[in-house]
């Protein structure tokens, strides 16, 4: 090979393979005239994701009110090879990867026959992985975007083909789902997993003033990133939202263990959306998403409506969130 080949091979770096099975628009219509029509008004949280919401959600990641991001990755950073340990090999399998920074550890400890990325963020995925894949090159890699919650199975490809399989659910991402939900969702995965394990992070319960602070932060990142909603409403169903109508809330909700997050409707007003009208009246809310916070018994007690079996848990040094590892009952 010349030295000139060789350099044209460095500069066109391959991007990682990617599968797209993002709901179509016309799934999306239909699943926010579901959400209008709930009292209050609530769409699924992976709207939140287009390709500006995930990268306004990376930098709540990096906001010093929002700590979860960064405890969690030391935690990873500090006991992956105990935690490879207990989990063992296979493929892993990550629900909601975003950027993908938190599998590194994992990925170093446990050498895996491959590593699958599923989100909602195609654009972002593909970003993610194929930084990933420069770090990790000989870990082959795979992006999946998709709504995994609904997701019925995970597509035929010679990566996943034969392999034991190991979920990973990092960052309290199944804290947007309310109880009902979660308990669904986990007993989804445990069947695109085929009886492998899950390690599933999950944020704690904490003070109202530090969880409030966390997701309404000083600089407004937070409030963008729910407003963003309304602009990808605007942009991909053309709705006719005006963002500034809405103001941000977000309070923890300590009887439900949750902070909700919601845009108010700052005055009576119609919103088109793909040719219907909606009418929101002052102080209406639209729930962009909840929070839910688990203790480590009400971790155990949803592992165990769901099926799994809780194994252990491993957490940071102010017990502010858990890694918990579930296991397929034999
Ligand atoms: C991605 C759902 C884990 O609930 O902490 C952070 C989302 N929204 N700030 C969380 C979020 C606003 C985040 N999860």
């Amino acid at each position: 090979m010349t030295t000139t080949s060789q350099q044209t091979d460095q500069t066109t770096d391959p991007t990682t393979e990617l599968i797209d099975l993002h709901p179509p628009a016309a799934d999306m219509q239909q699943l926010v005239r579901i959400g209008l029509n709930r009292c209050p008004r609530q769409l699924p949280a992976w709207f939140l994701y287009d390709e500006e919401g995930s990268r306004l959600f990376d930098r709540i990641c990096q906001l010093p009110e929002y700590s979860l991001t960064r405890t969690e990755i030391a935690l990873l950073e500090a006991r992956a090879p105990e935690i490879a340990a207990a989990i063992g090999d296979g493929v892993i399998i990550e629900f909601g990867a975003g950027s993908a920074k938190k599998v590194g550890p994992l990925l170093d400890a446990i050498h895996p026959a491959a590593y699958v990325a599923l989100d909602i963020s195609a654009e972002h995925l593909r970003k993610a992985t194929t930084a990933l894949q420069q770090s990790h090159p000989g870990v082959p890699m795979l992006g999946i975007c998709c709504d995994h919650s609904t997701l019925t199975a995970l597509p035929e490809h010679p990566l996943l083909r034969d392999q034991r399989r190991i979920g990973f659910f990092p960052g309290s991402s199944l804290g947007n789902f309310e109880q009902h939900d979660a308990v669904r969702v986990l007993r989804h995965f445990k069947q695109l997993l085929r009886g492998g394990p899950l390690l599933l992070g999950l944020d704690q319960p904490k003070s109202k003033i530090r969880l409030e602070a966390a997701y309404n932060d000083a600089t407004g990142i937070s409030a963008d990133f729910a407003r963003n909603l309304l602009h990808r409403l605007n942009a991909d169903l053309g709705a006719n939202f005006d963002p500034q109508c809405f103001a941000y809330q977000a309070r923890w909700q300590a009887d439900q263990q949750r902070v909700e997050m919601a845009l108010i409707s700052s005055c009576n007003q119609v919103v088109r959306i793909a040719g219907d009208r909606w009418t929101f009246e002052c102080d209406e809310p639209l729930i962009t998403e909840y929070s839910l916070k688990y203790s480590p018994e009400r971790a155990v007690a949803l592992a165990q409506q769901a099926g799994w079996r809780w194994v252990r848990r491993w957490h940071d040094p102010d017990d502010d969130l858990s890694l918990h590892l579930l296991e397929a009952p034999d």
